[in-house]
């Protein structure tokens, strides 16, 4: 495929003929190491320490990496993550991080090699040479109506994780309305597929389901959420986002032999969130890729939208449900989200959400703020009064987050 060989409307067959029929578990495991081979594969055995990396499928408000991985750092770990932009209503790690005036999203080799080494953290722009016959088939899958495939997400997915280097690969499986997995079935055949092919590759490969039918946290836009990630590495975050960063957390610590169990490993990470070493983690992480650190210990500094427009809510009720892709739909018109790979995107733009789940919410109150700059106002108001469900009855029980692991 990379040398042309095989040409792109055969590929194209190939991929219907694959949505149409299945493939089996070695079919993907073949797929996964063909993406592997097309080109580098990091080795980090001369790093002192474990190396974890972690993957989300995407979702709305999922800002875990920013807190995650200097969480790990935090309990000793070596974390090297490589990540993407946002397209469509899913944020990207990388846009997010360059909300922090001056943060570095490309590093060379040598540079992240040494801030793996010395600070314990990176997180940078994925290179073009890892698995790059997954980037061209992936290109193709865009334009046939093929991305919507258990097995060739599968393999898209762990190649490139395979091909970063990690000894612990921790994967957040999202199901929802927000998610490419809308119901939690898939999630969990995607979740087995995934690990499957790691035990087939001799990669550990972990799995957490979570849900994505409501935003993460409570904001949703590239500015609000580094600061809700700050507020989050300061223990200070929504529950929500904590329990999940906690949760995905235990899991790499608990594989990569740094605590006992689950229960351990989640007190451990708690203990780092509360005490500050989390957070100066992320700190230094930031300082090592050229951030101005200011914006952090003061997330007031961050540059803001010019306006802030709240949603009243026209009705009292107790709310039921958030939808998380109306929320990202709100972001995007305002100017958060990139209908193509080329559109630039205004990182100040967003939403926070005022109520969440379960809240009881009086006629008038807002329900969430928009932080608007020139474009989509009307459009984002609609799309909040859509997401949010209210009922005349108190929420008595609450979908989980996690749902598996
Ligand atoms: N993310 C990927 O990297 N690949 C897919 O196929 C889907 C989501």
């Amino acid at each position: 495929m990379m040398s042309g060989e095989v040409r792109d409307y055969q590929v194209s067959a190939w991929l219907m003929a694959v949505c149409i029929q299945g493939m089996t578990l070695d079919e993907t495991v073949s797929l996964t190491r063909a993406f592997v081979d097309s080109g580098t594969v990091l080795d980090w055995s001369d790093i002192d320490g474990v190396v974890v990396d972690k993957h989300s499928t995407g979702g709305v408000g999922d800002k875990t990496t920013l807190v995650l991985a200097p969480l790990l750092a935090a309990a000793d770990l070596k974390v090297a993550k490589l990540s993407g932009r946002g397209l469509g209503f899913t944020g990207g790690t990388i846009d997010k991080l360059e909300a922090i005036p001056g943060f570095r999203t490309q590093l060379s080799n040598e540079a992240f090699r040494q801030q793996l080494q010395s600070v314990g953290v990176v997180v940078c722009s994925q290179t073009a040479d890892l698995a790059p016959a997954d980037g061209k088939m992936y290109a193709l899958r865009d334009v046939t109506a093929t991305v919507d495939n258990i097995p060739l997400i599968a393999a898209s997915v762990v190649s490139k994780k395979i091909a970063s280097g990690a000894q612990v690969i921790v994967l957040d499986i999202k199901a929802g309305c927000g998610a490419f997995m809308k119901t939690e079935a898939e999630a969990r055949a995607l979740a087995d597929c995934c690990r499957a092919i790691g035990r087939a590759l001799g990669r550990q490969v972990e799995t957490v389901i979570s849900s994505m039918e409501s935003p993460l946290g409570l904001a949703v836009g590239h500015t609000l959420e580094v600061a809700e990630a700050v507020r989050t590495l300061q223990g200070e975050g929504p529950a929500d986002l904590e329990a999940l960063c906690l949760r995905l957390g235990a899991v790499a610590l608990t594989e990569a032999g740094g605590a006992a169990d689950l229960k351990a490993a989640e007190a451990r990470l708690k203990t780092l969130l509360n005490n500050g070493q989390a957070f100066e983690k992320f700190v230094a992480m930031a300082a090592a890729q050229g951030g101005d650190v200011s914006v952090l210990r003061n997330p007031d500094l961050l540059q803001k939208a010019p306006q802030q427009i709240s949603v009243p809510s026209p009705e009292a009720g107790y709310v039921h449900g958030i939808d998380a892709l109306k929320v990202a739909e709100a972001a995007k018109v305002l100017g958060a989200g990139r209908p193509n790979k080329e559109t630039p995107i205004d990182l100040t733009v967003g939403v926070v959400l005022n109520k969440t789940l379960g809240d009881v919410v009086l006629e008038g109150e807002p329900l969430a703020t928009l932080h608007v700059r020139d474009k989509g106002l009307d459009a984002a108001q609609r799309a909040i009064l859509e997401a949010f469900s209210l009922s005349s009855n108190p929420l008595t029980e609450q979908a989980p987050l996690i749902l598996t692991f």
